[in-house]
């Protein structure tokens, strides 16, 4: 549950909430937050269908999605439901700057369980910070990416746990297995998603050189309607994606015929590949396989507007984890899900433990000359969008702009006699 602890000092006014002001003196940050997924929360569209049904779904409290989505709103009152966002001021919607910058600390593991102090005092990690008329500074934990509760402020967030009990997303709990959880490999939620880079945190007089980090957090959502920055965080998340994952491609002689095995590693993620709402990822291998100029082997092969589950086909590699409803088909309302089965792939649990996970395709009574593969994403899957336009919870131009993205370290190909690979290398 969330813990607000309102502060006795007299409350700032609401436009001292409004993230613009913080753009006259923090212009870097404020620009790259306002095209971040963290500024977009309660503007997505996807989102505002699927809160519609979670609230009219018995047993889930009405606050359930708006806590971690619109905590600003939620906090002052001016949501209850998130049924209403389109009335509330850009402002407050989101995950804005003074949401995360006047957190204490996390009060639990999952579902937006932290305490958020509205004092106007800002938190980071500066010790020394130069005083200024718009606000108090103090130092925060929460908000140093070299201190573990910093990590944990994030999971809060980043973890789910539907009122039914089920550990949906979870984000921390896989870092927190990981390697990069402590010791030498130690790198925070902060370390990776904030990179930081010398400059000035305050383009005020007198202001001295500093680190200071990125917040435009890119991930793998991108928004459906116009928005600031767009194309930027596009490129970021290609540039992420592009560099995530290590692939070999073997192609191999088996009983008279071929026999393709794809090897693919998480080496940047520190946690699973998809992570978080990756029960709504869309996630697959794509293999072609010649024999001189005949196509003998096709799996994930998808059309543009094609959804990729609609394929069944039996040696399709999906890697995005199945969620399930009650009556066994596949979760489309996140509140409806009962169950899980994981199949991203993990971090290093180890230093030096192989984590690395093989695939195979065989091709009976053909000698293959030429294999083209590749690792494609959708943020999140047609099969989910396309049942909402039916709906009329979501635009058929909204369902156009989501994107597939291709992993360019996967994208691999091999022509070559029988018995030879090609990638592997980092
Ligand atoms: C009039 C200029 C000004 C405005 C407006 C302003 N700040 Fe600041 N802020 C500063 C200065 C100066 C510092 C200290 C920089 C330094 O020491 O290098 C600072 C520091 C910070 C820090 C670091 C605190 C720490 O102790 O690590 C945060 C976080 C911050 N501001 C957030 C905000 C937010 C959020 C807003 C908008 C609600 C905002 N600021 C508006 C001038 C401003
Ligand atoms: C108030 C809860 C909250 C806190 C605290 C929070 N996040 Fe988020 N985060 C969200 C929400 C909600 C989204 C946006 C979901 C979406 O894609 O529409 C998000 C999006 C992201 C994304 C982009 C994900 C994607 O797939 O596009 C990254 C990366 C991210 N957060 C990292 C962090 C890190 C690192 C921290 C800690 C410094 C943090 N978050 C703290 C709620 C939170
Ligand atoms: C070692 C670096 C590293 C660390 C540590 C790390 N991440 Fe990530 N994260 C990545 C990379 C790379 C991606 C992009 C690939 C992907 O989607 O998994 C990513 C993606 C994400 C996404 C989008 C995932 C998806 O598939 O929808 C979220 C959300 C996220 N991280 C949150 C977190 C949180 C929360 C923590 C801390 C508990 C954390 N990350 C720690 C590197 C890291
Ligand atoms: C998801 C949480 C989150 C949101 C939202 C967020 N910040 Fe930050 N911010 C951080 C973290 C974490 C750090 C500190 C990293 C460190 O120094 O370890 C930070 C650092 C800063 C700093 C210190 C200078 C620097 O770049 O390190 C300033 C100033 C700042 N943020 C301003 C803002 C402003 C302005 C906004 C909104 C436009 C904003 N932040 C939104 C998490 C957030
Ligand atoms: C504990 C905080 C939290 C709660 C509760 C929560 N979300 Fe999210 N949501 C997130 C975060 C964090 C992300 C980004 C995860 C990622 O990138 O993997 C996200 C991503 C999303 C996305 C974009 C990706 C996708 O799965 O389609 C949608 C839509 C969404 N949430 C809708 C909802 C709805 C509807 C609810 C209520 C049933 C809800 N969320 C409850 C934190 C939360």
């Amino acid at each position: 549950m969330i813990l607000w602890l309102l502060a006795c000092d007299p409350t700032p006014e609401v436009t001292d909430l409004d993230p613009a002001t913080c753009a006259a003196c923090h212009p870097a940050q404020y620009q790259e937050w306002e095209g971040s997924m963290h500024a977009h929360a309660a503007d997505d569209p996807v989102f505002l269908a699927l809160n519609e049904k979670a609230v009219a779904t018995e047993g889930v409290p009405e606050d359930f999605c708006v806590r971690c989505h619109a905590p600003v709103a939620l906090a002052l009152g001016e949501t209850q439901d998130g049924l209403n966002l389109e009335s509330v001021p850009q402002s407050m919607k989101g995950v804005g700057c003074t949401f995360c910058h006047q957190l204490e600390g996390s009060t639990g593991p999952a579902n937006g369980a932290v305490s958020w102090v509205w004092d106007g005092v800002m938190r980071g990690a500066l010790d020394d910070p130069l005083k200024n008329d718009a606000h108090k500074n103090a130092y925060g934990a929460a908000l140093d990416r070299d201190a573990p509760e910093s990590s944990q402020v994030c999971g809060s967030c980043h973890d789910v746990v539907l009122p039914s009990g089920l550990h949906l997303e979870q984000s921390y709990v896989e870092w927190d297995a990981s390697v990069f959880y402590e010791g030498l490999s130690r790198q925070s939620c902060g370390h990776c998603h904030l990179p930081s880079r010398p400059g000035r945190a305050a383009e005020v007089d007198g202001a001295p050189s500093r680190r200071i980090h990125d917040h435009s957090m890119p991930g793998v959502d991108v928004a459906l309607v116009p928005w600031p920055d767009a194309d930027r965080q596009r490129d970021l998340i290609q540039e992420l994606l592009d560099k995530t994952l290590l692939a070999e491609l073997c192609v191999v002689p088996e009983a008279g015929g071929s026999k393709v095995i794809l090897t693919l590693e998480n080496v940047l993620a520190g946690h699973n590949f998809p992570s978080g709402a990756s029960h709504d990822r869309r996630v697959w291998v794509e293999v072609l396989g010649f024999s001189g100029s005949t196509q003998v082997l096709s799996s994930g092969e998808v059309g543009e507007e094609q959804a990729v589950l609609d394929l069944q086909q039996a040696d399709l590699v999906l890697l995005h984890d199945e969620a399930r409803t009650a009556s066994g088909d596949i979760s489309h309302g996140i509140v409806d899900a009962v169950s899980v089965s994981r199949r991203g792939l993990e971090a290093p649990r180890e230093l030096g433990l192989p984590h690395a996970r093989s695939y195979s395709w065989s091709v009976p009574g053909q000698v293959l000359e030429a294999v083209d593969v590749r690792v494609r994403m959708r943020p999140v899957g047609l099969d989910l969008l396309m049942p909402l336009v039916a709906e009329g919870l979501l635009s058929p131009a909204e369902v156009q702009a989501m994107p597939t993205f291709d992993l360019g370290s996967t994208a691999l190909h091999w022509e070559d006699e029988l018995g030879s690979c090609v990638g592997g290398q980092q």
